[in-house]
C-alpha cells in the first residue's frame, strides 16, 4: 500500500502510541484486501459497545485506547450500549453490568467519540451525503448508508472503525469503489408487501439464500420498510441493496433472475418464529424513527411494549405519549442489553434481525409479527 510520509510518520509511532497501532490496523486490513491507498472519511460510526458482547477484553483495550489520550479525526457517533445510560437501575440491570457498561462510555467519550448509543445514526446528525466515504460499524447502518443514502462503506469492525475514527481515514476497497457497487442479481418480488415486517421477511430470505448486491423490483416501499429490509439482509453476508424507484444508485442492469413469492415469505416466517406468547413486546431493530414510535401510540396498546431507540426520538416521543404500557428506552436495544438476565424467555418482534440474534445469541424465543399483530392481543 502507498503511504504518505504523514502515514509513515503515524506508523512510526511520531504522533503516539495509540494512532501507530491504528494506522497498523489499516495498514493490515487495507494490504489483505488490496487497496493501493487509504483515503479520507466525513464520520465514523464506531460498534463494540455492549459490555454484553465485548466483555473485560474489550474494556481492558479502550481503557488502554482511552489513558494514551487519543482522539477521533472526524464526526464519530457510537453504537447502542448494553443498558440505557440513565435508566439502567430502574429496569433492574445488574449492578456490575451498569458500572462496566458506564466505564465503556467514559473511554469512548474521552476519545472525542459522541455517545448517541444508536444504530440509527443518520437519524440524529449522522447524516453523510451522497458519494461521501465513511467507515461504520453496525451491518444495519451500514447497509443503510451503502443503499438509500449512497454513502461509501464498507462493514467494519468495532476495531477497524475505530481505527479509522482515530487517523480519519480508510483503506480504498470494497463498497469504497464504484465497480463493486453494481448489482449482482434481479428479485422480482411476486406477493404483496403489506408491513416493515413483510420487508424484513424479505430481507432474511434474501439474505441467508444469496451473496452479493440484489436489486430488488416490483414493491414500493417507505424509508422504515428500507431500514428493516436492509437490516434483514445484513444478518447475512450482504451490505448493499438497489431497490427500484426507491435508491439513488439502482440502474436498469441485465442480471440473472430470482423470484421471491408467499412461499418463501412463509419460510423466512416460520423459521424466525419460536415461541407464541410473549412476556413483552420490542420494538426499535434498528432503532425506531420517529414515525414509528407514534405508530406504536397510535395502535394504543393494552401490553407492555418496550420500544428502543436513540435519545433524541426519545425525547421528543414522550412529549406526546401517555399510554402507560408504552415504554421508551434509550442508548440500548432488545438484542445487545441483557434481557435474559431480567427473566425475560420470549419477546414479540416485528424485525428479523431482532429475531435471528435474540434467538442465536441472547437465547430468547421469539415471536416474529407485524406491529398490528403483536400488539392487538391483550
Ligand atoms: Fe440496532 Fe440492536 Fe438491532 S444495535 S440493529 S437495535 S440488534
Amino acid at each position: 500500500m502507498h503511504l504518505t510520509k504523514e502515514e509513515e510518520r503515524l506508523l512510526a509511532g511520531e504522533g503516539g502510541e495509540a494512532l501507530r497501532k491504528a494506522m497498523e490496523i489499516l495498514l493490515t486490513l487495507g494490504e489483505m484486501n488490496n487497496a493501493e491507498r487509504l483515503i479520507p472519511i466525513t464520520s465514523a460510526q464506531v460498534s463494540g459497545v455492549s459490555y454484553k458482547t465485548i466483555g473485560d477484553a474489550g474494556l481492558e483495550f479502550l481503557r488502554d485506547m482511552a489513558e494514551s489520550g487519543a482522539k477521533v479525526k472526524v464526526l464519530t457517533t457510537l453504537n447502542p450500549a448494553g443498558a440505557p445510560v440513565e435508566a439502567a437501575h430502574e429496569l433492574g440491570f445488574p449492578e456490575e453490568f451498569i458500572r462496566k457498561q458506564r466505564e465503556i462510555l467514559r473511554a469512548y467519550e474521552s476519545m472525542g467519540i459522541l455517545v448517541s448509543c444508536t444504530c440509527t445514526p443518520y437519524y440524529v446528525g449522522n447524516l453523510p451525503r451522497f458519494g461521501e466515504h465513511i467507515a461504520w460499524a453496525e451491518s444495519s447502518s451500514v447497509i443503510y448508508a451503502n443503499s438509500v443514502i449512497g454513502a461509501r462503506t464498507n462493514r467494519e469492525s468495532a476495531i477497524s472503525a475505530l481505527a479509522a475514527a482515530l487517523v480519519g481515514k480508510v483503506p480504498e476497497y470494497g463498497l469504497h469503489l464504484s465497480e463493486n457497487r453494481q448489482g449482482s442479481f434481479r428479485v422480482e418480488i411476486k406477493t404483496k408487501l403489506e408491513s416493515s415486517t413483510d420487508y424484513a421477511a424479505l430481507g432474511y430470505y434474501v439474505g441467508r439464500n444469496y451473496k452479493g448486491i440484489p436489486v430488488f423490483a416490483g414493491a414500493s416501499p417507505q424509508g422504515e420498510d428500507l431500514k428493516a429490509l436492509g437490516a434483514a439482509l445484513a444478518t447475512g453476508a450482504i451490505s448493499m441493496f438497489h431497490f427500484a424507484g426507491a435508491t439513488p444508485e439502482y440502474r436498469e442492469e441485465k442480471l440473472e433472475k430470482i423470484e421471491v413469492g408467499e412461499e418463501e415469505l412463509r419460510e423466512a416466517w416460520e423459521e424466525l418464529n419460536t415461541c407464541e406468547e410473549p412476556d413483552i413486546v420490542t420494538i426499535g431493530c434498528p432503532h425506531a424513527s420517529l414515525k414509528e414510535v407514534l405508530a406504536v401510540a397510535k395502535l394504543n396498546p393494552r401490553r407492555e411494549v418496550w420500544i428502543f431507540t436513540s435519545r433524541q426520538v426519545k425525547e421528543l416521543a414522550e412529549r406526546y405519549i401517555k399510554n402507560e404500557n408504552i415504554k421508551i428506552i434509550a442508548d440500548t436495544c432488545m438484542v445487545v442489553a441483557p434481557l435474559e438476565e431480567l427473566g425475560i424467555k420470549c419477546i414479540g418482534v416485528n424485525s428479523a434481525k431482532a429475531a435471528f440474534y435474540s434467538t442465536n445469541l441472547s437465547k430468547i424465543s421469539v415471536r416474529f409479527d407485524s406491529l398490528e399483530n403483536l400488539l392487538r392481543e391483550e
